[in-house]
């Protein structure tokens, strides 16, 4: 088991939507946990996508993040097992769209996540928060219960649009409630090899992410975008497809990277 300093907080993140977020939490979660590395993933999306993707129906519980980021309930009570070894979830229900209104009056509202996840400090090697496409506050509070920000970029032609007010608003998290905070992991999503827009912008990419662009890419391929119906992780619907190679790829580059970073 972890102990409390190495547990490594990712806020998987990216205010346009369909980069590929949920895909890489759940894909790349399940990878890790297949590793033996025991992974918590946060669903912090009201459309429940990263839950449902880990074959977890968040109806079923009475409580959630939802109760997490309003109702001072401690994140070990909500947490659930998923059908996979080392794997576990805290789901989103749909009441979670309406937090980013009831959270403006509320105290300590950016720090709420932060406290609820000292409730499982420790028992995970590695929590992924599996945040919404925009910039609101329940981002906010990712970003300030996090060690570490994820960036799925998907490569097309406006992926870069939209890096430099997430760039912002981490420095602002950064200064005023986590003063750790960076982005350290920068993932390219639904690459074609053979379009060169996407060899355009993954060059333009390293060009303003040289130590945070992973060397693994995550391919296009309709495999990905078939295992969520099925509420499989890619790495169990089909384990030898190359999204499931290329997650695991992603798996032990950032393993070993904690290593090379201390
Ligand atoms: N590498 C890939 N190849 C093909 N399809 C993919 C790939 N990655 C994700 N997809 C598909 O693209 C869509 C968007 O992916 P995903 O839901 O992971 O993005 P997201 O950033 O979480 O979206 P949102 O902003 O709505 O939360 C989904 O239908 C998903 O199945
Ligand atoms: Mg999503």
């Amino acid at each position: 088991m972890a102990d409390a300093t190495t547990m490594r907080i990712f806020a998987v993140a990216n205010q346009k939507g369909g980069v590929g977020k949920t895909t890489t939490t759940i894909s790349l979660g399940a990878a890790l946990a297949k590793n033996g590395q025991r992974v918590l993933v946060v669903d912090l999306d009201p459309q429940g996508n990263a839950t449902t993707g880990l074959g977890v129906d968040g109806r079923r519980f009475e409580r959630s993040v939802y109760d997490v980021l309003l109702n001072d309930v401690p994140m070990v009570d909500i947490v659930e097992p998923t059908g996979f070894n080392n794997l576990f979830v805290a789901p989103a229900t749909l009441d979670l769209a309406g937090v980013e209104q009831e959270l403006t009056s509320v105290i300590s509202r950016e720090l709420r996540l932060k406290r609820a996840l000292a409730s499982v400090e420790g028992d995970f090697d590695f929590v992924f928060m599996d945040c919404p496409p925009s910039l609101g506050l329940i981002t906010i509070n990712a970003f300030a219960a996090a060690t570490e920000i994820l960036v799925p970029v998907q490569t097309e032609f406006y992926a870069l649009e939209g890096l430099t007010q997430l760039q912002r608003i981490v420095d602002l998290v950064q200064r005023n409630l986590n003063p750790d905070l960076a982005i350290s992991t920068v993932v390219l999503t639904m690459y074609d090899s053979r379009n060169t827009l996407s060899i355009d912008v993954a060059a333009e990419v390293r060009r303003h992410f040289p130590n945070e662009l992973c060397k693994t890419v995550i391919p296009r391929t309709v495999r990905l975008a078939e295992a969520p119906s099925f509420g499989l992780p890619i790495t169990e619907f089909d384990p030898n497809s190359k999204g499931a190679k290329a997650y695991r790829a992603l798996a032990l580059e950032i393993m070993t990277e904690e290593i090379v970073n201390g």
